[in-house]
């Protein structure tokens, strides 16, 4: 096992009927913006909830939040939080709330331009505290130190991390999924499997808590998926799935193991340049990576075949085969498409993607720093 260092400090109230607590959280001479995304909010009763829960507090809004969130809006926020001398910012809503909340929670004092943040990883000195009510399981936003933002003017979707974007506390209350589309809740099981995966199907270092919690979730996600999207008010499988999307990123299954992060880093690109789901572009790159990708990974696409599929028949790479093919089936099965050509995207984007990912200086990345250009160009042909 590799050394780490370990801290992850948010406050999870979870369970239905939570959102009443939320005023006991927040400093009662805090003056909140609340942040929110284009309306699913205020017809899920969620607004309400969240609005009485705070009724002797001091609260102004800020919606339009869009999925990917816009820098350009943020920056809009950004102003009215220095206009109104705000100083607590809560988020009402999914990852893309959650992320741009994060990035506002740091622009506001950032010394120069705050894009830098996003494109040179300029480092954060302050934050304004901030708290989440989540709507959408998907992200781990909820309990990690990420976000992701998109510049619409030239469509580049960038991240940042920093310690000081780890929410207060967040909210889980599975019930407010229960007005999700069903879209929305089958990105939820991929954003959750692939975000596992990309912590645990790397190769082995002796690491076996890590590798069953990772196995945990995924077996999980396996079982309690189909049901979720089956029956959306079924509470239990609801949170169920909730709690492994917050466990699948909050830091605990990526202590002391190699990480990969390839997948995403190349589906960012196809929701830049194509719109596609952040989901959508992770069932379309997952299946490519791990075929691509398979000699460095085949122990632990060996165990994962055994453990989270049950193959344990055949010969090794009949098992490696079964496993990639029963993740790409599973994906689809929860109603999430795995081709390029399911989006109306052809191989022409291949370029585009790669001079993006040159331009960022991803010419390295992996688990062994070895998914460069051209093996980028095999993972997308594979996706075709
Ligand atoms: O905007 P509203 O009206 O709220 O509608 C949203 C949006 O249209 C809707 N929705 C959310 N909760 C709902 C609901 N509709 C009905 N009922 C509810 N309860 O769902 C749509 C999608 O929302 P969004 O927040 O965009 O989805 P998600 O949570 O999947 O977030 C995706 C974003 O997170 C980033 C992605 O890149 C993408 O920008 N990620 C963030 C990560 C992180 N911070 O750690 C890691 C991930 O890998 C990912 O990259
Ligand atoms: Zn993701």
């Amino acid at each position: 096992m590799q050394n780490f260092t370990f801290h992850n400090p948010v406050k999870i109230l979870f369970g239905k009927g939570q959102i009443a607590n939320i005023a006991a959280e927040i400093p009662t001479d805090a003056k909140i913006l609340m942040t929110y995304g284009g309306g699913s909010i205020k017809k899920n009763g969620v607004y309400e909830q969240v609005k009485s829960a705070l009724s002797k507090h001091n609260l102004i809004e800020f919606g339009g939040i869009e999925p990917n969130p816009h820098y350009e809006t943020l920056m809009k926020a950004v102003e009215i939080v220095k206009q109104e001398d705000i100083n607590y910012l809560l988020a009402v809503g999914g990852g893309s709330v959650v992320d741009g909340t994060k990035f506002i929670s740091v622009a506001v004092d950032f010394d120069g331009d705050p894009w830098d943040i996003l494109s040179k990883a300029a480092p954060v000195k302050s934050a304004i505290p901030f708290g989440v009510v989540l709507t959408l399981a998907a992200t781990g936003s909820e309990m990690n130190t990420a976000a992701v933002i998109t510049k619409a003017a030239n469509q580049e979707k960038r991240h940042f991390y920093s310690p000081l974007v780890f929410p207060q506390f967040s909210v889980l209350d599975p019930e407010t999924t229960f007005s999700l589309p069903p879209r929305q809740v089958s990105n939820g099981i991929v954003d959750a499997f692939t975000h596992t995966m990309e912590q645990y199907l790397t190769y082995p270092v002796n690491a076996p808590l890590q590798d069953r919690m990772a196995e945990a979730i995924l077996k999980t996600l396996v079982e309690e998926g189909p049901k979720t999207i089956a029956n959306p008010s079924d509470y239990d499988s609801r949170a169920n799935f909730m709690w492994c999307a917050t466990m699948a990123l909050n830091g605990i299954i990526a202590v002391g193991v190699p990480q990969d992060w390839s997948t995403h880093m190349i589906g960012h690109e196809l929701t830049a340049l194509h719109g596609l789901d952040h989901a959508q572009s992770l069932a379309v790159v997952l299946p490519s990576t791990l075929t691509v990708k398979r000699d460095n990974k085949w122990q632990k696409l060996l165990q994962y075949a055994e453990r989270v599929w049950g193959i344990d028949q055949g010969s090794e790479e009949e098992r490696v085969n079964a496993a990639i093919a029963n993740t790409r089936a599973f994906f689809e099965s929860v109603g999430t498409r795995t081709k390029l050509s399911d989006y109306g995207v052809g191989l022409d984007t291949i370029p585009l993607v790669i001079d993006r990912l040159k331009s960022y200086g991803y010419t390295a990345l992996g688990e062994k720093q070895d998914v460069n250009p051209q093996t980028v160009e095999k993972i997308l042909t594979l996706s075709a």
